[in-house]
């Protein structure tokens, strides 16, 4: 019995390194002060992690898609895979990693026959579709507060990362004072007035951004931290304290 037990154990630890050893190729190494990588390290992971990993039995990123009302049709929520981190925190002292994320966001209207949709949380009314399906062009901004334990595992330190918190706004512009009379600008202030009344059914926190930015912690179960953040000799895990902000990235669209 004491045999059998220890090989259960062995074989579990052996296949645990086997994965960690194959994920090591997605995981750019970053020193505390080089936030251009840290963000080729978020492209990796949002590419080979995030959207899907088969080693990690984490499933493929599916779009948040929910029922549009009796229409017939269902409405999409899109582009994280074509997210960027443009903020990175990592603070020892209130033991948080904090993600700004911002994305090209789209709302795109389908026809039920070809998507699963879900029920949204709170129901839509849509009158059975007829002409063009709708499509809105956004941008989104996520913010991910990751709480954080340092522990050791079998030698190396590791980062387990609790629930996360997460703030997310997606930016539609207000374009009532478009010229009504010119096709072009009454069509994008009616798409945007169709993407605001659509996105109050939804909780996009919870089926959008949720779904994907939990599969981070899968991954820190994995690998060593020290594969994700390289030390100055004169640094030390346990104290990290460091921010970086994209200053390109602010938005002059008015959000809600
Ligand atoms: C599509 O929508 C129509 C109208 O609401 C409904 O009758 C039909 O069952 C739906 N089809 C699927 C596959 O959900
Ligand atoms: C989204 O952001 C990009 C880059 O900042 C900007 O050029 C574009 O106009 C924005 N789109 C909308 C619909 O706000
Ligand atoms: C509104 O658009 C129409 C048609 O394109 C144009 O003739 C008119 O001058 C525009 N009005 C203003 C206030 O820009």
């Amino acid at each position: 019995m004491r045999v059998l037990f220890l090989l259960c154990v062995l074989y579990a630890t052996a296949a645990k390194r086997n994965v960690a050893d194959k994920l090591d190729r997605y995981i750019v190494s970053c020193r505390t002060t080089d936030f251009e990588c840290f963000r080729r390290q978020y492209r990796e992971l949002r590419d080979n992690v995030l959207m899907g990993n088969d080693l990690l039995n984490i499933p493929t990123y599916e779009p948040y898609t929910f029922k549009y009302g009796d229409s017939g049709t269902c409405i999409k929520l899109m582009g994280l895979e074509d997210s960027e981190l443009t903020g990175y925190q990592l603070d020892s002292i209130s033991k948080e990693l904090i993600w700004t994320i911002q994305l090209p966001f789209r709302i795109q209207q389908v026809m039920n026959d070809t998507v699963v949709c879900t029920k949204p949380d709170n129901a839509l009314a849509a009158e059975p579709h007829t002409g063009p399906l709708k499509k809105f062009l956004g941008n989104a901004t996520i913010q991910v507060t990751y709480p954080y334990r340092l522990k050791k595992k079998k030698g190396e330190l590791m980062m387990s990362l609790q629930d996360e918190n997460l703030d997310v706004i997606l930016d539609i512009p207000d374009l009532s004072h478009y010229n009504s009379s010119s096709g072009f600008e009454r069509n994008l202030y009616e798409m945007s007035e169709w993407a605001y009344s659509v996105v109050q059914h939804i909780d996009a926190a919870q089926h959008f951004a949720l779904p994907y930015t939990s599969q981070t912690r899968t991954l820190m179960e994995f690998i060593p931290l020290n594969k994700f953040i390289l030390l100055y000799p004169e640094e030390e895990y346990v104290d990290l304290q460091f921010k970086f902000v994209d200053s390109q990235s602010n938005s002059n669209n008015k959000c809600y």
